[in-house]
């Protein structure tokens, strides 16, 4: 698929079939994932693939904050990719500083261009996906194990989409682009 259109017809799906994503394919994903670019080339996106039925739905029953929405999401898929980040790392100096003014804000950016470089690549390969944000993120940790200097940055499903989604939305161009 050429590149802008993986981009522009990329959606968030939210419903999949029963069919399991292989190993091979959750590799290439982590693969080209783990091209995006990060803080000082900190490379501080980890991707836990959770398989375990039993352990997806006690993410869904616990760790969804009650947004009964995500639960059914996650019910419904049968690979969870989880997005952690090392922590302190990305927008840090050497001696535990903040580089600048945005704080601790860069390891979640990181985290973010990971997370859509994920999901185009999955689109690409024909995997459907969606980013979750809304979770219990001290939950998923102590759920999947996640180890200490780790913090859950975001909750990926992925799976073959039951039906194609609709197009979103979008501002116009001219609204959201300013020259100077
Ligand atoms: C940071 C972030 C958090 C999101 N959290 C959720 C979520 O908790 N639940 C959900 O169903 N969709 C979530 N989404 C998906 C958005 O709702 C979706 O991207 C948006 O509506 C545009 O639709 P599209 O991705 O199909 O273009 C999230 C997306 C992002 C980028």
């Amino acid at each position: 698929m050429e590149t802008l259109e993986c981009i522009k017809t990329r959606r968030s799906v939210r419903a999949y079939t029963d069919e399991k994503i292989s190993h091979a394919t959750i590799e290439a994903l982590v693969e080209a994932a783990k091209m995006a670019p990060t803080w000082k080339n900190s490379q501080t996106v980890r991707y836990i693939a959770v398989e375990d039925r039993a352990m997806i739905d006690k993410i869904a029953a616990e760790g969804t904050l009650g947004f009964e929405h995500n639960k059914g999401i996650l019910e419904g898929c049968s690979t969870l990719m989880v997005l952690a980040s090392v922590t302190k790392r990305s927008g840090y100096e050497r001696d535990g500083s903040f580089s600048t003014s945005k704080g601790a804000g860069w390891e979640m950016f990181d985290a973010g261009i990971a997370a859509q470089t994920f999901c185009l690549a999955a689109h690409d390969m024909g995997v459907a996906s969606c980013i979750l944000g809304i979770f219990d993120d001290s939950k998923v940790a102590e759920i999947i194990g996640l180890p200490e200097g780790q913090t859950v940055s975001a909750l990926i499903p992925i799976g073959i989409a039951v039906e194609a989604p609709n197009p979103t939305p979008r501002k116009e161009t001219a609204d959201i682009l300013s020259y100077r």
